[in-house]
């Protein structure tokens, strides 16, 4: 399965996310297009997986962009919007997209954050370690993870 740049095709990728989550991107693509790029992985022509690299801190991590900074200065890319077809989970896409996405760009590091405990066992299994918990705007903890070159 080939990984492609989709950042031209971006609303396509947006097309096959929840509701909630293209409204917190769709809105600041135009803004953020510049300095984010979106990667699929496609099985017979069809759109199965795929995810953002910003390179810039998102709209929604704007609370931790005093840290985040000194992150992206080292070149890291944070992830975010990482997406598997409902009907294609638990076939290691989502790990396929993250092994593709760190080969193109293996002197790169990568940082996200989650909210939800029961992704954490599926980044440990991708080589990324937890490195802090913040609060979000909405008081939430969230886990920031860290994939080192
Ligand atoms: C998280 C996600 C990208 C994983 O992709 P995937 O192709 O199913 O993952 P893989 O097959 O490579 O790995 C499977 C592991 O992912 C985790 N996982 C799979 N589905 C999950 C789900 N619905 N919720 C939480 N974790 C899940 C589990 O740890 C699973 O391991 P296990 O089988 O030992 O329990 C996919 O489930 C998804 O799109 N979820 C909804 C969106 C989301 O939460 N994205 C992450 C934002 S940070």
């Amino acid at each position: 399965m080939e990984l492609k740049n989709y950042t031209e095709k971006a609303q396509s990728f947006f097309k096959m996310l929840p509701k909630d989550w293209q409204e917190s991107i769709i809105p600041f693509w135009e803004e953020l297009k510049a300095s984010t790029q979106v990667y699929v992985l496609m099985e017979n022509g069809a759109l199965v997986a795929g995810g953002l690299l910003f390179s810039k801190c998102p709209p929604d991590m704007l609370y931790y962009e005093k840290e985040a900074k000194v992150w992206f200065k080292k070149g890291y890319f944070y992830l975010g919007f990482i997406y598997v077809d409902e009907t294609k989970r638990n076939q290691n896409l989502g790990s396929l997209w993250l092994d593709k996405v760190k080969e193109l760009y293996p002197n790169n590091g990568f940082w996200l954050s989650i909210e939800d405990e029961k992704l954490h066992k599926f980044y440990i299994r991708n080589q990324f370690e937890k490195i802090a918990t913040v609060k979000n705007q909405d008081t939430l903890e969230e886990s920031i993870y860290i994939f080192n070159p």
